[in-house]
């Protein structure tokens, strides 16, 4: 009875609380609105141009309308306020994935350069360019975790690694959406969830993922993206256990709204509640349209499903229109956080694209995102190559050289090609300052061509050149969404075009610009140095040859494992071990030596290709070297449960050659023991530390009880009763390294006590 009393004394405290204005102002709204309205307001169609079959349905009370911009977008808004009948301004939304105008980096790229500071910059710098067309809303950050580059979809992600794709997820959302109590541009986080597992790496295609490894892997970058503010968030498209997203309760209802409390507005991906009907789990859009808002999906994105059905199915008594009400709340919620009823029209007459500080920051994440693979000592470029001391006769060429529309990757509609800088013309630049002699053969236009002629000009050219610079790769178009590759070669000739510059004896750097990892060691191999640089956007041009000419130094690290096949897909280096684990002393140096002869022979490998991929997550080189120190702890134990309790971790990295370069510490941890068995390392932190040559710094990391807890079944071992899952450390034995990437280093120990 006592317990009783003091509930019905907490809900009358709630109840007595004075209402958060916002929320009055939207209860006020609600009282009015009619369903048609709500309905209405729950809709999200694509403009693009001016219909009038749109404009009723503005008028209608329409919520939300995608792709239409500027003057068009002021059009259809004046038409919301004015001629409504509650003049309920509109959101408009576009995929600004990378950069409105001016193109930073695709994301994979971004999650290359470690630099939390530099991607949240960017993305401010973005969501002031595109406010300025009157968009309010991108459909972006997309934090699926991707471990199949056969997908294309891995461009648009920070990669494999749940860790960094949390961090960068919530500096994307914090960039966005600005500092102040007035959002900038909203962020919608996406695609909830599991998209990057897809079976094949084939879009839109069926997941099955266990509910352990799906809050351990998969839901963290999410709830990292909503706990930095994100207004919004997407479902995705796949089938997840059966049950698409666009349905999926248990996903939308159980965790997102009971277990997080999530009170943003959630959108459906683009007629995904009407791709549900060829999932297979609803017979038409009728039905598509019950199990949607059942899952309460808000908004739905040009299924045209809540517009046709959802007033018959409250008619019926099958939804509840309080249901309705809710998802209403949290549409307007979101309007009012961007200041809409103020000021609902956005575009400027005179936009200022373009500008110095994007620009700027673009050719800096640019330089930040390449990452180099190798290098024989042909890097940097510098006079001292050539023989008289004359400026070095350098070939430019390759697919990627001089492409001013494929350098920016996938999604960026709104960008001019004319205003993208290649490194042919970066190059031009250089030779102009007389640095050195160009001769260009910027190649063909497509990277999946082949042309006999080209390779026979190529090899005329590269014989009167001192060094071959070849930019190859892939085009934009071969990466994104439903750009899925079996093969993951470099298209067309251009391996066989790398063979050729090479066997004319000039050194030959290749600069990959690709949507996503690629096998070719074998290329790799025949090349003296080998940038990866992803899609680099507008900048890209003089970044990459401030890089090759040594004016910056390379800082890039791998945000993604790299297979030496296709078959050796998935490959992530937070994996777990076999049974029988390939014995190597560096990853695995707890095993017991007899245990470790036992599996020499009969362990986990490929018979062709080893245990290893072809590079490692984390892995990047630069123009100096650094030594490792070891790492020493604070102490050997960590106490349990006796608040505050850390250790901290402690490694001193010397620069050992001659220039100064940007080194990047990762914090890794193994969990020796666990209920359920844990991965060999994870990454827990890292740093972009800048280190003098010759000069040393000492890098330190806390390791606190989090760091060291995981997923498992409440009770260890079965599910518990409630269906509950624990979010907890084990006591026990664990490894840490402060590594310059995910196979190297020695491990110090500490126990959890
Ligand atoms: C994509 C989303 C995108 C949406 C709107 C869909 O096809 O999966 O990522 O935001 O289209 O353009």
């Amino acid at each position: 009875m006592k317990h009783f009393l003091s509930i019905l004394a907490l809900l009358t405290l709630v109840a007595c609380q004075p209402k958060d204005p916002v929320e009055r102002k939207i209860d006020r709204l609600i009282a009015q609105m009619t369903l048609d309205e709500k309905i209405a307001q729950m809709t999200q169609l694509s403009g693009g141009q001016i219909t009038e079959n749109l404009e009723n349905q503005v008028r209608a009370g329409l919520g939300s309308m995608l792709n239409s911009m500027g003057e068009e977008a002021d059009y259809y808004q004046r038409i919301a306020v004015e001629e409504s009948r509650l003049g309920i301004p509109m959101i408009f939304a576009r995929d600004v994935i990378h950069g409105y105008r001016t193109i930073y980096p695709i994301p994979l790229g971004q999650a290359a350069t470690f630099d939390l500071a530099l991607v949240e910059e960017a993305a401010r710098l973005t969501a002031q360019e595109a406010m300025q067309a009157g968009i309010r809303w991108t459909f972006s950050p997309m934090v699926d975790i991707s471990r199949d580059p056969r997908w294309g979809r891995i461009a648009e992600s920070y990669g494999e690694d749940t860790y960094l794709a949390s961090e960068m997820g919530a500096a994307t959302v914090r960039g966005y959406q600005g500092k102040d109590s007035i959002v900038q541009m909203a962020a919608c986080v996406k695609h909830f969830v599991g998209y990057g597992a897809s079976e094949g790496g084939r879009d839109y295609n069926t997941t099955w993922i266990p509910e352990v490894q799906l809050r351990e892997t998969y839901l963290p970058p999410f709830k990292a993206a909503l706990d930095a503010g994100s207004l919004s968030l997407m479902c995705s498209f796949n089938d997840l256990n059966g049950v698409p997203l666009s349905a999926n309760k248990h996903l939308m209802k159980d965790i997102l709204r009971d277990e997080w409390q999530y009170d943003g507005l959630l959108v459906s991906d683009y007629a995904s509640s009407e791709n549900m009907i060829k999932h297979g789990n609803c017979a038409d859009l009728k039905e598509a349209t019950l199990l949607s808002i059942n899952a309460q999906m808000e908004m739905d994105m040009e299924s045209h499903a809540y517009l046709l059905h959802l007033k018959d199915l409250v008619k019926e008594g099958a939804v509840k229109e309080d249901l309705l009400d809710v998802c209403v709340r949290n549409i307007l919620r979101m309007k009012f956080r961007l200041g809409l009823f103020d000021n609902p029209y956005c575009a400027l007459e005179t936009p200022n694209y373009y500008n110095s500080e994007s620009l700027a920051t673009t050719q800096r994440l640019a330089e930040e995102s390449a990452v180099l693979l190798k290098n024989n000592g042909i890097l940097p470029l510098n006079t001292k190559h050539s023989s008289q001391n004359t400026p070095m006769t350098v070939l430019v060429c390759g697919p990627l050289a001089d492409s001013q529309h494929d350098q920016n990757g996938t999604w960026c509609f709104d960008k001019v090609d004319s205003a993208t800088v290649t490194p042919l013309m970066s190059f031009r630049q250089w030779a102009k300052e007389g640095k050195i002699r160009l001769i260009e053969q910027p190649g063909k236009h497509w990277s999946r061509e082949v042309s006999e002629a080209n390779i026979e000009q190529l090899k005329r050219l590269a014989k009167q050149a001192e060094v071959v610079l070849y930019f190859g790769g892939e085009e934009s178009i071969l990466s994104g969404e439903a750009r899925c590759r079996a093969h993951l070669d470099l298209p067309g000739d251009q391996s066989e075009q790398l063979r050729t510059l090479k066997a004319t004896g000039k050194p030959v750097v290749l600069t990959v610009m690709a949507g996503r990892p690629l096998c070719i060691g074998a290329d790799i191999d025949a090349v003296d140095a080998v940038l990866y640089a992803f899609h680099g956007g507008t900048m890209q041009g003089p970044a990459l040859a401030n890089l090759i000419m040594g004016k910056v130094a390379p800082s890039g690290r791998l945000p993604v494992t790299f297979p030496q096949a296709e078959g050796q897909i998935p490959i992530y280096y937070n994996k777990k071990n076999s049974g029988r684990p390939t014995y190597n002393p560096v990853l695995y140096d707890d095993i017991p030596v007899g245990a470790a002869q036992f599996s020499i022979g009969a362990d986990s490998y490929w018979l062709e290709y080893g245990d290893k991929p072809l590079y490692p997550f984390g892995y990047g080189l630069t123009y100096t070297t650094f030594e490792y120190g070891p790492v020493t702890l604070s102490d050997t134990i960590l106490l349990q449960a006796s608040s505050p309790h850390r250790l901290i971790a402690t490694c001193t990295i010397k620069n050992t050659g001659h220039c100064e370069a940007v080194a990047i510490p990762q914090l890794y941890i193994r969990d020796l023991v666990g209920a359920l068995t844990r991965p060999v390392r994870e990454l827990k932190g890292f740093q972009r530390v800048s280190i003098p040559a010759g000069e040393s710094r000492t890098v330190t990391f806390e390791i606190t009880e989090e760091e060291l807890a995981y997923w498992h079944l409440a009770d260890g071992i079965t599910l518990g009763a409630d269906g509950a899952y624990a979010f907890s450390a084990e006591k026990g034995d664990f490894h840490v390294w402060i590594a310059p990437n995910s196979a190297e280093g020695e491990p110090a120990k500490f126990a959890l006590r």
